[in-house]
């Protein structure tokens, strides 16, 4: 039986992905890029792929968060003071060169400006701290401009950018 939750099951087949895809990610593991984008059609393995690299990533020296935006945002909407907003971040150490950060689906949630203001706000400061962050979403580059903000998607092109086409391994089996 195919699970739908990678991180609790067997080992992943590495060799399973295309050659490109491991080639630009490993391009993020060296440290040479800041981000990894994964945008396709639901169900193309962007996940996947995603949690296969936290998981080897993940040792330790190396911290890590896998999160799914609207999850962040509720954690950071809850905080009260700038003090506690201080220590959310310093605790899950999501910025610094050595934590690598999966944001999950972005953008298939509804969006409310807090969450974008907050996500654009992350995003920039992990770009100028060049701490690896993994996207994956639906969006294109340029629908991420629209959606979520234009400087953030020109930074991602300064990444990688996987596209992971059409094809629904949900329904290929
Ligand atoms: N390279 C792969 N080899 C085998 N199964 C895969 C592979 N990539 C993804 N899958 C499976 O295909 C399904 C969809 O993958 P997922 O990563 O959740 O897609 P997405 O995040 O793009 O919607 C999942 O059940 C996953 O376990
Ligand atoms: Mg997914």
């Amino acid at each position: 039986m195919k699970s739908q939750h990678p991180l609790k099951s067997e080992p992943l087949p590495v060799s399973a992905f295309h050659k490109a895809w491991r080639a630009k990610a490993s391009r993020l593991w060296l440290g040479e890029i800041w981000s990894l984008y994964l945008h396709g059609s639901v169900g193309t393995g962007k996940t996947y792929f995603a949690e296969l690299f936290y998981r080897e990533w993940i040792t330790p020296g190396n911290l890590g968060y896998f999160v799914a935006p609207d999850v962040l945002v509720r954690h950071i909407r809850d905080l009260e003071t700038w003090s506690d907003y201080q220590e959310y971040w310093g605790r899950h150490q999501y910025c610094g060169k050595s934590t690598l950060l999966v944001l999950d689906d972005v953008g298939s949630h509804r969006s409310t400006p807090h969450l974008t203001e907050q996500l654009t706000m992350l995003l920039l400061r992990r770009h100028r701290e060049n701490s690896r962050t993994i996207i994956t979403t639906n969006l294109s580059v340029e629908e991420f401009a629209a959606a979520v903000d234009p400087r953030i998607a020109s930074r991602l092109q300064e990444g990688e950018i996987i596209n992971t086409g059409t094809k629904d391994l949900r329904k290929a089996t």
